[in-house]
């Protein structure tokens, strides 16, 4: 059990109680050994950009399976935790944190754990791993080059030479304002909605300018500060799905990972079961399976009570009194026909999302098209780099959630990949990959990178393993991070036998792609 979890009483909690069990069982099963802090870790040497979830839980399994790591953190120390360090206190999971189980010793207290909570395990994890004397903090990265040896270098030569590298830089980098006319002219107060920790909204009428998983916050932040009423004005259309964890995982088991001819029956499921008489609010011809749609339940009984309402329209301009907005009619797309109103308010909160942190401190051959992000091999190492892995931060849609084992997943497959040369694949095939499944998805209604459902990316992974056989021997190690010491073993005899013969890269060329 990680040290600063409360275990809950079996008697009083006992759904509760048996979640924390299985979790504890994961962890004592499959969660790496943290390495003894005198120990001198092994080459492979990784860099790891990033200190949120992601780079913190990919740093924590290499150096769980003893290889030396370096995390390098454009922010401060307060910064472990990435974007949940910088989100309201009133901020959590919508999605159930067994969906959210970023590495296998996490222990969640509860179902829908908050910011707190989400930054704590972070946190945790981060020094339980002697990662907190690994990491470089106020560490921007602006460039990641290579030196005649095809070593990496990041930001400079003084940081030392990597052998690989993972970008961890998330997707929500600083809060996005757009300029709005007559913003200036209103009188009440305008907050983005990651900073709303603190304000006051009781008996205040708020408006919430977006229509995203943080407009749906906006809304609880405002019903929980006693808001008198709330106005959310969506400029597009998204679908909401309850906050329900059955509901949850079994939409995220799409293995086509797309909009089929079946997908009528969830969307239908959930206007007659969910929607009910707010079906209004559905989508009118957007798939389920096309862009991540919100989680939560509370909305629709916030609009149902009359407290808040949900304005499908576009934003005119701002004046003293609020936002003048031109509202359509469902199927109406923005930009289209519909009828001005003005929506009068205390306070607006932009829910306009976050600006996408830039990976161009990458080589210009990782942009090179048709092959640009999210175009990857697993949508994660840029063809050509197989020692590159770009983890989450090419993500756009999904049903699933950023935080989940496909972290660790990614990570083993990049270990593997840099330890055994046999498996590291060519340019050529990882391009041929991408076509692939670029014909698989050909009938989606977005890029077939631009949105996943988790059983499609089991299915990415059981692809990349079962097609070689020379990564057999590392099945068990890539999905589970069990049974290191036989492939290893494997690899090493390998080497001394091209030593013998003397063939082969002399440095391993950890960047050269040779298997199919
Ligand atoms: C309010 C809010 C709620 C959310 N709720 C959910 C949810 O319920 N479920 C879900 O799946 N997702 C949710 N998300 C999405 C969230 O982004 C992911 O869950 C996850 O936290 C992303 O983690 P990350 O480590 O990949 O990225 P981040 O947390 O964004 O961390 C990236 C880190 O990289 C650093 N960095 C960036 N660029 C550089 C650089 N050039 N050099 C060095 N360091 C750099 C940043 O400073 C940051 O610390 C939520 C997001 C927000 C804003
Ligand atoms: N607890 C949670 O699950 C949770 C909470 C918050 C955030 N998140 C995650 O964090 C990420 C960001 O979410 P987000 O809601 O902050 O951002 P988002 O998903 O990008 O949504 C931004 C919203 O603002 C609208 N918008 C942007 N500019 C606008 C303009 N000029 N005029 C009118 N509307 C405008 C967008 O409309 P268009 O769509 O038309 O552009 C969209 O509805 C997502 O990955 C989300 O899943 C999760």
């Amino acid at each position: 059990m990680a040290p600063e979890s409360r275990l809950h009483n079996p008697l009083l909690h006992p759904i509760l109680f048996t979640f924390q069990l299985l979790q504890w069982l994961v962890s004592k099963i499959l969660a790496p050994t943290p390495p003894d802090p005198q120990a001198v870790l092994a080459r492979p040497r990784i860099a790891v950009i990033g200190a949120g979830i992601t780079g913190v839980t990919s740093a924590a399994h290499c150096i769980g399976h003893g290889f030396d790591v370096v995390i390098f953190e454009a922010g401060g120390e307060d910064q472990v935790g990435g974007i949940w360090s910088k989100v309201n206190s009133t901020s959590g999971l919508q999605i159930h944190s067994m969906m959210y189980r970023f590495h296998p010793s996490v222990v969640w207290e509860e179902g829908y754990p908050d910011k707190q909570q989400i930054v704590s395990q972070v946190r945790q994890l981060w020094k339980r791993y002697g990662l907190d004397g690994r990491t470089k903090f106020n560490a921007k990265v602006t460039k990641v080059f290579q030196d005649d040896r095809g070593r990496w270098i990041v930001n400079d030569a003084t940081n030392g030479r990597f052998d690989g590298v993972i970008s961890a830089i998330g997707t929500c980098g600083d809060p996005k304002v757009p300029d709005m006319p007559g913003m200036d002219k209103f009188k009440g107060e305008i907050h983005h909605s990651s900073d709303l920790t603190g304000k006051k909204a009781k008996g205040k009428t708020i408006i919430v300018i977006g229509g995203g998983a943080s407009a749906v916050e906006a809304l609880e932040f405002a019903t929980q500060e006693g808001a008198e009423k709330i106005y959310i004005l969506a400029r597009s259309e998204k679908w909401i799905i309850p906050r329900n964890p059955v509901w949850n995982a079994l939409l995220a088991l799409n293995i086509f990972g797309q909009e089929t001819k079946l997908s009528w029956i969830p969307e239908t499921l959930l206007r007659k079961l969910f929607y009910r008489d707010l079906q209004d609010l559905a989508p009118a011809d957007k798939g389920i399976f096309t862009d991540t749609p919100m989680v939560n339940s509370e909305v629709m009984a916030q609009i149902r009570s009359g407290k808040a309402e949900w304005l499908r329209c576009d934003i005119e301009r701002f004046d003293e009194q609020g936002v003048l907005v031109n509202r359509r009619d469902k199927g109406v797309e923005s930009g289209g026909p519909g009828h001005q109103e003005l929506i009068e308010g205390d306070m607006v909160v932009m829910a306009t999302g976050y600006k996408r942190p830039e990976l161009s401190f990458l080589p210009d051959s990782c942009f090179e098209e048709p092959y640009a992000p999210p175009n990857w091999y697993l949508q994660t190492f840029p063809p050509s780099h197989p020692s590159l892995s770009c983890i989450n931060c090419t993500y756009q849609s999904a049903i699933g959630t950023v935080g989940n084992w496909h972290i660790g997943i990614y990570t083993r497959i990049f270990l593997m990949f840099l330890i055994d040369p046999l498996t590291r694949p060519s340019p050529f095939w990882m391009r041929r990959w991408i076509d692939m499944t670029r014909f698989l998805k050909s009938s989606s209604p977005v890029g077939p990178f631009e949105f996943f459902t988790y059983l499609e990316l089991v299915w990415w992974f059981v692809f990349c393993i079962a097609f070689n056989p020379f990564r057999w021997k590392w099945a068990l190690f890539v999905f589970f991070g069990l049974g290191f010491v036989l492939p290893n073993r494997v690899v090493g005899a390998e080497e001394m036998i091209r030593n013998e013969l003397r063939v082969g890269h002399p440095d391993g060329g950890r960047d050269l792609g040779q298997s199919v």
